[in-house]
C-alpha cells in the first residue's frame, strides 16, 4: 500500500542514546551457520539449516516483537497479556502511527527492524505465487518445477486463513460486498486465492492472511518455534552486524555492535574451514553489510571508505569484490484509485491503541473475535487482472482494497504492478552509511506505464457498474492516462513496501563485464568461498503479490542447494 514514510530516524535515534549499554561479549564459541537478520528470509534458512544438524547463530539487529519472544510494545489494554502491538490485527496498522524503535532507522524506507524484520511488521497477507512468478523471474533451479516442493513445505506450515475471527464471521464487509457485485457482473470469477492460486486473470477473492488463532502466526511461529526448541540453535536479538570478516573469499566470522543498551558485541567466528555465513538482511539491509565488507561497485566502496564510521577499519581496497550490488532495485508501483459508497463504514483502527472501543477489547481477549481480530485497515478485496502493453510482455497486477480514504464511506484500492515489470531501479549507501533509494524504480520504461493505464481504464469500467458508487480519485470525467500521470512516480507516492533484487540472483557473474549477478544459483555470493545471501534481494523481478510467502519459499530452497554443498 502506498503510504506516507514516516521518517523516524533522528527520534528513534535519540531515543537509545540514552541507554547504558550492557553489552556481552561473545562467547568463545563458534557455529556452522552464522545468519545475520531474522526476516522473511533469515527465519527459514536458520530453522532448515538447524534442522539438519549443524549449530547455527541467527543475529537480528532489533528488540523482540511478538509477546511469544518477550516483546513488550503494547497499548495499556494488553498489559497483563501475552500479547504485544505485533500480535493483535487490529493493530497491525500502528507502524504507520508511531514507528519508533520498530522500524529500520538506515534504509531511508520503510521496514521492520524487530525481530522478525518485516514478517512482524507487516499485514500479514499470504500469497502462494503463481507458476508465473518463478518461470518469468528467476533463472534455472529455481522455476516452477523446483519450486513446487518448496512452496508446498511453506504452506504446509503456515497455510494461512481468509476468516481471522474465531466465530469465523468476517465483520464490516459492505466494502467487500458492493465491490465483488461490479466483479461478478463484469465476469470475474470468486477464488479461494491460495487454492485456486493459478488463476491470476479476472479473479478476486478475500484477503488471506498468516494468522492463526486470531494472532500474528508466520516464520515467527512456526520455523522460529522449531529453531528455538534444539540446542545448537542460538538466537541474539539487538545484535548488529557491522561487515563479514574475510580474507578474500574466505569469511572467518562477523564483527558485531550491540544495540539498545543490551545484544552482542565483539566478532563471532564460524567453524574454521566448513563454517558459512548467511546475509539476510532484507533488500535494504543486505546490501549495506555488503558495501561495509568490501562487496560492490568502487563508487559506493568508496563511499564506505571515506566514511568516519568505517574508514579506518574497512577492508582493504585490493581485496574488494566487485559487484553490482544495489542495482535491479524494485518494488510493485503502486496507484491508488478512491471510491466511495454510501454502504461502507469507517472503523477506526488507528483509535484502537490508545482509546480502543471496550466491547471489542473485551470480545478480542476473552474468545479471539470481534472487529480487532480484522487485519487493520479492513483489507479486501484482493484481484487479480493481467494486462499485455504494447511490448508483448504480460503484466500481472494485484488490486488491494481497503476501508480508508477521504470520507468514512471512502475505499482506497491500490493497484500493484507485478510480475512482467521491467522498469528498475538502484539504491545507494550515504557517507552516514544508510541506504537509500536513488533511482525510484517506477514507470521509467514507458510500457510499465502503458500497462498501469490499461489497468486503471480496465477497472473504472468494472466498478462503474456498481450501483450509488461514486468516484474520488481519479474524477468520474479524469483522463486515466492524465491521472497516472498526476502522481510522481515517486518513493512518496508510489512505494509499497515490497522492495526486491539489490543482489541478484542469475549466472552471469557480476564481477564480469556484462554481467548483473550478485550471487549464482546456490545464493552464494561471487567471488566468495562461503557468503550466501537468502532473503528478498535476490529477486531477479517483482512477484505477482506480497512478497513474503515467495521469500519463505526461496529460504527454503536456498537451505536445499546449500545443504547440498560440498
Ligand atoms: C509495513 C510493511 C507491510 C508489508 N505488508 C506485507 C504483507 O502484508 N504481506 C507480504 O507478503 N509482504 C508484506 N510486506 C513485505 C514483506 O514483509 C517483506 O518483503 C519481507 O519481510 C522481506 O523479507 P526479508 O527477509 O528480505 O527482509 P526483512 O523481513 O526486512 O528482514 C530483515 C531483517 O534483518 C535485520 N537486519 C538488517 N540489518 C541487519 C544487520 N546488519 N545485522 C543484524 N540484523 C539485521 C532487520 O532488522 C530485519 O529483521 C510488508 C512490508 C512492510 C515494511
Ligand atoms: C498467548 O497465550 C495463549 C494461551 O496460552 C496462546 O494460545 C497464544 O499462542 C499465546 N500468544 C502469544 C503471542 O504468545
Ligand atoms: C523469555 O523470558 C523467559 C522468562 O524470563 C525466559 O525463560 C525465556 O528464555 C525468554 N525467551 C527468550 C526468547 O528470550
Ligand atoms: C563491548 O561493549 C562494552 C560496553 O558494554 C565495551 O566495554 C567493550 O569494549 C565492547 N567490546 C568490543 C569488542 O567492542
Ligand atoms: C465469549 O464467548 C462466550 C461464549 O460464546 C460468550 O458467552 C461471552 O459473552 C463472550 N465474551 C465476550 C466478552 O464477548
Ligand atoms: C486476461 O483476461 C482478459 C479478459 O478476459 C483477456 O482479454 C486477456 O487476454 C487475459 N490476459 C492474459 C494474459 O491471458
Ligand atoms: C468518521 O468516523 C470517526 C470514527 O468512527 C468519527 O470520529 C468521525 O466523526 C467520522 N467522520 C465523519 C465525517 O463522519
Ligand atoms: C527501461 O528504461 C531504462 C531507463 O530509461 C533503460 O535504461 C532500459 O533500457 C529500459 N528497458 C527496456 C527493456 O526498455
Ligand atoms: C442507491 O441509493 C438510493 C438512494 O439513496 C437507494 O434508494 C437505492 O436503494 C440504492 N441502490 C442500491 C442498489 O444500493
Ligand atoms: C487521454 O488523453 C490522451 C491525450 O491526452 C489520449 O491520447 C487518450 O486516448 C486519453 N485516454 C483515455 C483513456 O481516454
Amino acid at each position: 500500500m502506498a503510504r506516507i514514510i514516516i521518517l523516524v530516524a533522528a527520534a528513534a535515534a535519540s531515543l537509545f542514546q540514552s541507554v547504558t549499554c550492557q553489552c556481552t561479549a561473545v562467547p568463545d564459541k563458534t557455529y556452522d551457520y552464522i545468519v545475520i537478520g531474522s526476516g522473511a528470509g533469515g527465519i527459514p534458512v536458520a530453522d532448515r539449516l538447524s534442522e539438519a544438524g549443524h549449530s547455527v547463530l541467527l543475529l537480528e539487529k532489533g528488540p523482540p516483537s511478538s509477546g511469544r519472544w518477550n516483546g513488550t510494545m503494547k497499548p495499556a489494554w494488553l498489559q497483563g497479556t501475552n500479547l504485544t502491538r505485533f500480535d493483535v490485527p487490529g493493530l497491525f496498522n500502528q507502524i504507520w502511527r508511531d514507528s519508533n524503535g520498530v522500524a529500520c532507522e538506515d534504509t531511508g524506507v520503510m521496514a521492520g527492524c524487530v525481530l522478525g524484520g518485516g514478517v512482524a511488521v507487516n499485514s500479514a497477507l499470504w500469497w502462494k505465487p503463481p507458476s508465473r512468478d518463478w518461470d518469468v523471474n528467476f533463472p534455472e533451479g529455481w522455476k516452477s518445477t523446483d519450486m513446487k516442493g518448496p512452496v508446498e513445505k511453506v504452506f504446509g506450515r503456515i497455510p494461512g486463513t481468509d476468516t481471522p475471527s474465531q466465530d469465523g464471521i468476517r465483520y464490516n464487509q459492505q466494502g467487500f460486498e458492493r465491490i465483488s457485485e461490479g466483479l461478478n457482473a463484469a465476469g470475474f470469477k470468486q477464488v479461494t486465492p491460495n487454492v485456486q492460486s493459478e488463476e491470476k486473470n479476472m479473479t478476486y477473492g478475500h484477503s488471506t492472511f498468516f494468522i492463526q488463532h486470531a494472532e500474528r502466526h508466520g516464520p515467527l511461529r512456526t520455523y522460529l518455534e522449531t529453531a528455538a526448541a534444539r540446542p545448537k540453535f542460538t538466537l541474539w536479538t539487538n545484535t548488529m552486524a557491522r561487515r563479514v570478516v574475510r580474507t578474500g573469499g574466505r569469511i572467518t566470522g562477523v564483527q558485531l555492535d550491540c544495540r539498545n543498551g543490551a545484544g552482542h558485541n565483539g566478532t563471532v567466528n564460524v567453524t574454521p574451514g566448513t563454517g558459512r555465513v548467511i546475509v539476510s538482511a532484507g533488500t535494504m539491509g543486505t546490501a549495506k553489510v555488503l558495501f561495509r565488507s568490501g562487496i560492490g561497485r568502487t563508487d559506493q566502496l568508496n563511499v564506505v571508505k571515506n566514511s568516519a564510521l568505517d574508514g579506518a577499519t574497512m577492508i582493504s581496497q585490493d581485496q574488494w569484490i566487485n559487484l553490482p550490488v544495489g542495482y535491479n532495485l524494485n518494488d510493485h508501483v503502486g496507484t491508488d484509485i478512491q471510491v466511495a459508497h454510501p454502504d461502507i463504514r469507517f472503523y477506526d483502527f488507528y483509535a484502537a491503541y490508545d482509546t480502543p472501543i471496550q466491547s471489542d477489547v473485551d470480545a478480542y481477549l476473552a474468545n479471539r473475535t470481534g472487529m480487532l481480530t480484522t487485519v487493520a485497515p479492513n483489507l479486501g478485496p484482493i484481484i487479480w487482472t493481467q494486462v499485455t502493453p504494447s511490448d508483448g510482455i504480460t503484466r500481472s497486477i494485484q488490486w488491494q482494497a481497503r476501508i480508508e480514504g477521504r470520507t468514512n464511506t471512502s475505499m482506497t484500492i491500490t493497484q500493484y504492478l507485478g510480475t512482467g515489470t521491467i522498469s528498475r531501479g538502484r539504491l545507494d549507501i550515504t557517507p552516514t552509511l544508510n541506504t537509500r533509494v536513488i533511482t525510484a524504480p517506477y514507470l521509467r520504461n514507458a510500457t510499465d506505464k502503458e500497462a498501469v493505464v490499461q489497468g486503471i481504464e480496465h477497472m473504472r469500467g468494472v466498478l462503474n457498474g456498481v450501483a450509488n458508487l461514486t468516484w474520488v480519485t481519479p474524477t468520474k470525467e479524469q483522463n486515466t492516462t492524465a491521472f497516472v500521470d498526476s502522481i510522481p512516480a515517486a518513493l512518496s507516492s508510489r512505494n509499497s513496501n515490497h522492495w526486491v533484487g539489490s543482489c541478484t540472483i542469475g549466472t552471469k557473474d557480476g564481477r564480469e563485464p556484462g554481467g548483473n549477478a550478485v550471487v549464482d544459483l546456490n545464493t552464494k555470493v561471487y567471488g566468495t568461498e562461503n557468503l550466501f545471501v537468502v532473503d528478498a534481494s535476490i529477486f531477479p523481478g517483482i512477484t505477482t503479490g506480497n512478497p513474503s510467502a515467495a521469500i519463505v519459499a526461496v529460504a527454503e530452497r536456498a537451505a536445499e542447494r546449500i545443504l547440498a554443498l560440498k
